[in-house]
């Protein structure tokens, strides 16, 4: 009993901080994403009888405490589900540095989801697997299906779950992750969606969501790059803005990340095709199409403070391998 799936990590446009219900992860508000398909998980799992514990290896090493339960607690989902009992041995690659900031749990638990379901026997509809991924990540919910995927906030178990808007080859957007800071996260996003309601600009924001996924989501439909950018850059900026003011205050910014959104709203303010985001890190997401891609992660290059850049392009659904 075992199968091997690989999944991508996804950027959101419009972000998802803060859930109504942090163990199941109901989002306060739907979300919006591109997956990226440079970058990948790929996550073997298998159930054996003789196992007295779940297992879990990442990237060449064995992993135990918090790391193991989270993961050992969507193999319980799963174990219910297909009545059975063995433990199982999940190993999962990462292609990309894992000490790069970039968030991993997204294609984690998507992989995991995957994997595990079709390992215990289990042929799973995308809407459940996207459901199953979003109990061990909430953004893993997103990296399901193909593409620009929209996760519905919904109100429970059954009705929170991603799925696509447009498939990967519908808009050659581009993100240029530009890499400032190796280190990881001193706070994860788990603990930010918990303090995220301390902040009282979290309800602004929550409030106003619909409104940017409507505006998003059209954008993302027509390729209109400039309604895109304004609102992405919006998002983003509210999402930071509440995190500064939670408590306790949560600030990703560094001097090089804020460097980095000057310069592209200056190139965008002179006609080039840019925008930023930021997730719950220091690093910088740099939005363009496909044209420009070249020459903008150039002038990325120039930039003081960033260390690298990783190239990424429309990403598809978690297959199985
Ligand atoms: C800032 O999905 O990583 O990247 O559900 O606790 O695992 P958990 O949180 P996670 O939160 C992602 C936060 C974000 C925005 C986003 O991806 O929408």
């Amino acid at each position: 009993m075992n199968a091997t799936a690989v999944s991508h990590p996804n950027i959101a446009f419009i972000k998802y901080w803060g859930n109504r219900d942090n163990t199941l992860r109901i989002p306060m508000n739907g979300s919006l994403s591109m997956n990226l398909d440079g970058l990948t998980t790929r996550t073997t799992v298998s159930f054996q009888p003789s196992l007295p514990f779940d297992e879990l290896i990442i990237n060449g090493h064995e992993v135990m405490g918090a790391g193991l339960k989270r993961v050992s607690e969507i193999l319980d989902l799963i174990r219910e589900k297909a009545n059975i009992d063995a433990r199982a041995e999940a190993v999962t690659e990462n292609n990309f540095p894992s000490g790069a900031g970039i968030a991993s749990s997204a294609s984690a638990f998507a992989a995991l989801a995957l994997a595990g379901s079709a390992a215990a026997g289990l042929n799973l509809s995308e809407r459940e697997l996207s459901r199953l991924a979003r109990r061990g990540s909430g953004s893993a919910s997103r990296s399901i299906p193909e593409g620009f995927v929209e996760w519905q906030a919904g109100t429970n178990d059954e009705d929170s779950f991603a799925f696509s808007i447009a498939p990967p080859n519908h808009w050659d957007l581009v993100d240029l992750i530009a890499i400032v800071s190796a280190a990881h996260k001193k706070t994860g996003s788990t603990e930010g969606h918990a303090i995220a309601p301390t902040s009282p600009l979290q309800t602004a924001r929550v409030a106003d969501a619909p409104r940017r996924l409507e505006k998003c989501r059209q954008a993302i439909l027509d390729k209109d790059f400039n309604a895109f950018a304004s609102i992405v850059e919006l998002d983003s900026d509210m999402m930071h803005a509440v995190m500064m003011t939670s408590t306790p205050a949560l600030q990703y910014w560094k001097p090089a990340s804020l460097a980095v959104m000057e310069a592209v709203r200056m190139w965008r303010a002179n006609g080039l095709p840019a925008c930023y985001t930021m997730d719950a890190g220091a690093n910088v997401h740099v939005l363009t199409l496909e044209s420009e891609a070249q020459g903008i992660e150039k002038k990325l290059r120039g930039i003081d403070g960033v260390t690298n850049i990783l190239v990424a392009r429309p990403g598809g659904m978690a297959k199985i391998v």
